[in-house]
């Protein structure tokens, strides 16, 4: 493995520090990244919450949660102690001006230098945004070398995200605002633009003349479990497909920047928001779908419904969305994208598969067994790979029978080891200041304004989603989607 080179030291703080995202996700992702050493010594990092709980509580309630979150092979006693040695905890209402100097006493007390990186996350709720940026600054908290994370979601239409951003952006430069949306940090989603444009095989045939159309599937058999009180309000297309989706979406349609670097690939990103078929009223009706999950089997255990997931009957929230659209341009005109994405499904899978047109002429029309589209099939997650899929003769002598086959790439076989989880690389690429992986304020913004034309036809027409037995594919209108047009969803595309 080649060495990481260690950061400027900083001072990490996480407002929400002894909620669900911080204990699941982000410690444990510090801790990755300090078991790598990439922590600078002097790196320190200051859980904020309204808990009243002191450095030593807060240690204890971490160390609970890695001994949850981290697997038993990773856990080295010596990092652990070295991570705990570095947090702190915070008791602060983000609403009582009162409380602030605590914080910025204890961010001024032991600082490893004067230019110390500070990064605030906010894996809060966001209508808490713009009031802490605000007390940020107040507080005089704030230089060039800060920075603020947002976590999704940013608002819940247009005019709620351009609030957010506008409030956010009274106190913090564009630069210096890292707006989270973690499937960019997936290894498999960052290999897409590698294997697309690190390679010449590939994208001479990315394009309407030789792609029939493109899947991207994101499912889940887990539930809303404990977090029905913010889904209830979001449903799958805010939470899911305004953002993950999309993202994916642009990175296999959009084109090549002349280099890499913070600004061009979110650039091509954006053109290719832009460019997304408007969703007028008749195209929501007729190429979308929305669902919601009933009682079923998920691997073989009964489940609840989502209605008893929520406790209460009658919510008309979607936990399942597909739909078609096309991005209007010169490469992609006439190529559909069908996205699905969905909780309690009958698997957890995310996907995108390219499916390319049929070969112009059967030149073996005598031949036995059978023959499919060819493929190029990336597995996000699990089992991070890509494979392609197509057309070989069995061999064997008397004639030529056609066999479907496949080349099958899997990253932790290629390369060794499983990948990192996605915010380790997000988290570090705050601290270096490198906003590449993240949503800039205009994508955000075009996301929102696609998206809104579908939730306002929802609203306007009688509209109840379509119920799905836990454990399945989704409603069978979301086959019908594809069938309609003469293909399906590729099931189990192994
Ligand atoms: C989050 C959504 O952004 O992504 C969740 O809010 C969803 O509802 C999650 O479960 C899925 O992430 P992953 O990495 O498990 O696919």
């Amino acid at each position: 493995m080649s060495p990481v080179p260690p950061l400027d030291p900083c001072d990490f703080t996480v407002f929400g520090g002894t909620g669900d995202l911080a204990l699941r996700k982000l410690l444990p992702a510090l801790y990755h990244r300090d078991r790598d050493g990439q922590l600078a010594d002097g790196t320190r990092i200051i859980g904020v919450s309204r808990a009243e709980v002191d450095d030593d509580g807060y240690r204890d309630e971490v160390r609970a949660a890695l001994t949850t979150f981290i697997e038993a092979g990773d856990w080295d006693e010596a990092v652990v102690d070295r991570l705990l040695g570095r947090l702190h905890h915070v008791t602060l209402d983000a609403l009582d001006p009162a409380d602030w100097p605590r914080l910025h006493d204890r961010l001024k007390d032991g600082a490893a230098s004067d230019a110390v990186v500070r990064v605030f996350y906010l894996a809060v709720a966001p209508a808490l945004f713009g009031e802490i940026c605000q007390h940020l600054e107040e507080t005089g908290l704030v230089d060039e070398r800060a920075r603020v994370v947002l976590e999704k979601p940013i608002g819940s239409d247009l005019a709620s995200a351009r609030a957010i951003n506008d409030a956010v952006g009274r106190v913090f430069d564009e630069q210096q605002i890292f707006r989270i949306d973690h499937y960019l940090g997936k290894e498999s989603v960052q290999n897409l633009l590698v294997t697309r444009f690190a390679n010449i095989f590939l994208e001479p045939l990315m394009n309407s003349h030789w792609v029939d159309h493109v899947q991207i599937t994101v499912a889940e058999s887990l539930g809303v479990g404990e977090r029905g009180g913010y889904y209830d309000h979001a449903g799958a297309l805010r939470d899911m497909v305004q953002n993950h989706l999309l993202q994916l979406l642009c990175l296999v349609a959009m084109e090549p920047p002349a280099y890499v670097d913070r600004e061009t690939v979110r650039d091509e990103k954006l053109k290719v928001l832009q460019a997304l078929r408007p969703m007028t009223p008749a195209c929501v009706d007729r190429d979308t779908v929305a669902g919601q999950y009933d009682a079923g089997l998920v691997d073989g255990a009964a489940v609840p419904s989502y209605a008893e997931d929520l406790g209460h009957p009658g919510s008309t929230t979607e936990t399942f969305v597909a739909l078609k659209t096309e991005v209007q341009n010169w490469r992609w005109a006439g190529v559909p994208f069908y996205l699905r994405t969905g909780k309690r499904m009958d698997r957890r899978v995310s996907e995108i598969i390219v499916v390319f047109k049929d070969p112009p002429h059967a030149m073996f029309p005598h031949s036995e067994g059978s023959t499919e589209a060819n493929r190029l099939h990336i597995r996000v997650q699990p089992d991070e790979g890509m494979q392609l899929h197509f057309t070989a003769k069995e061999p064997g002598p008397g004639g030529i029978r056609l066999r479907p086959v496949s080349l099958d790439l899997n990253y932790a076989d290629t390369f060794g080891r499983p990948s990192p989880d996605a915010y380790e690389r997000l988290l570090m690429d705050v601290v270096r200041g490198n906003p590449t992986l993240f949503m800039r304020r205009d994508e955000v913004e075009a996301a929102w304004a696609w998206v809104e034309p579908i939730l306002a036809r929802w609203t306007q027409t009688p509209h109840r989603p379509r119920r799905y037995p836990a454990g399945t594919a989704g409603p069978t209108a979301a086959a019908t989607l594809l069938e309609r047009d003469g293909r399906s969803w590729q099931e189990n595309d192994t």
